[in-house]
């Protein structure tokens, strides 16, 4: 099916899952919004998120997309599946995915969460765990910090260091094996963080995971785009859409995708 993908972010942080998005699935094309005008989401009510996420969803829904991919952590824990019932179209969050390879992972059965303060807060990401195995302990833990830190591009900074060790400090003295990155802008830090647990903790990208799924309900739904199997394949077309000037985006989508990004647009997306 040649409609495109839909990607929503509370901004540009969904990047980091548009990047692995692209790379598993280079034929497709894919319709990214980020939320850049009412970012950031992570300290926000459950309710705010909720008619947020239903406003970037309507809005991904209109340009006739044919899946839909909730980058945000903080979306996909707090609001995804309330809005999603309202739609037959299949939506796919980054809580599951992530949390399905961290109970697969960890061998000592103890799973460290980081995200920001709505993500922790909802939980969500250890329900899910223990929808797969009950007897996971999982410790969890808002880093809200991490998220100016990797915009700011304090990326491998003496700073960063300390605010990590000092976060990270109680996931180290519980003996985690396994530390879910659950936060689109974590996996930028990921280095330092690495760094912090030590070479005993695995980390998880639920971006990584989620493109993962994605590619696989998209192929078992009969969904992927046939110029996925034609050789030479050809490149999808990305476009990009934004609720603040595009000009505060671009420079920082270039470091969070790893690539220059043009075809940017700006949406009202208070009429959605
Ligand atoms: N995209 C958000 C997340 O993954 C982080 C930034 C925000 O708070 O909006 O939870």
């Amino acid at each position: 099916m040649d409609a495109p993908i839909g990607i929503f972010d509370s901004g540009v942080g969904g990047l980091t899952v548009a990047r692995e998005v692209f790379k598993l699935l280079p034929s497709e094309d894919v319709v990214y919004f980020g939320d850049v005008g009412r970012y950031p989401y992570g300290g926000r009510s459950k309710e705010i998120i909720t008619n947020f996420t239903a406003q970037d969803i309507a809005f991904l829904v209109e340009h006739n997309v044919k899946f839909i991919i909730c980058a945000c952590n903080t979306a996909s824990a707090v609001a995804l599946d309330e809005v999603a019932r309202n739609y037959k179209i299949k939506m796919i969050g980054v809580i599951k995915p992530g949390a399905q390879a961290a109970a697969e992972q960890t061998s000592n059965g103890r799973v460290g969460v980081i995200g920001t303060h709505a993500t922790i807060s909802s939980n969500t990401y250890a329900r899910m765990i223990h929808d797969i195995n009950p007897d996971i302990k999982v410790f969890s833990l808002a880093c809200p910090l991490f998220v100016p830190l990797a915009e700011e591009g304090y990326i491998d900074r003496e700073a960063t260091y300390l605010i990590a060790k000092d976060y990270l400090q109680t996931m180290h003295d519980v003996g985690i094996d396994t530390l879910i990155l659950g936060c689109t802008h974590y996996p930028l830090l990921a280095k330092v963080i690495a760094e912090v647990m030590g070479n005993k903790v695995t980390l998880i990208d639920s971006g990584e995971e989620t493109a993962r799924a994605a590619y696989m309900i998209l192929a078992e739904d009969g969904l992927l785009n046939p110029r996925m199997s034609q050789k030479p394949a050809r490149q999808g077309e990305h476009r990009f859409f934004v609720s603040d000037v595009p000009e505060k985006f671009s420079p920082l989508a270039t470091r969070f995708l790893g690539e220059p990004v043009d075809k940017i647009t700006r949406v009202d997306i208070s009429g959605y």
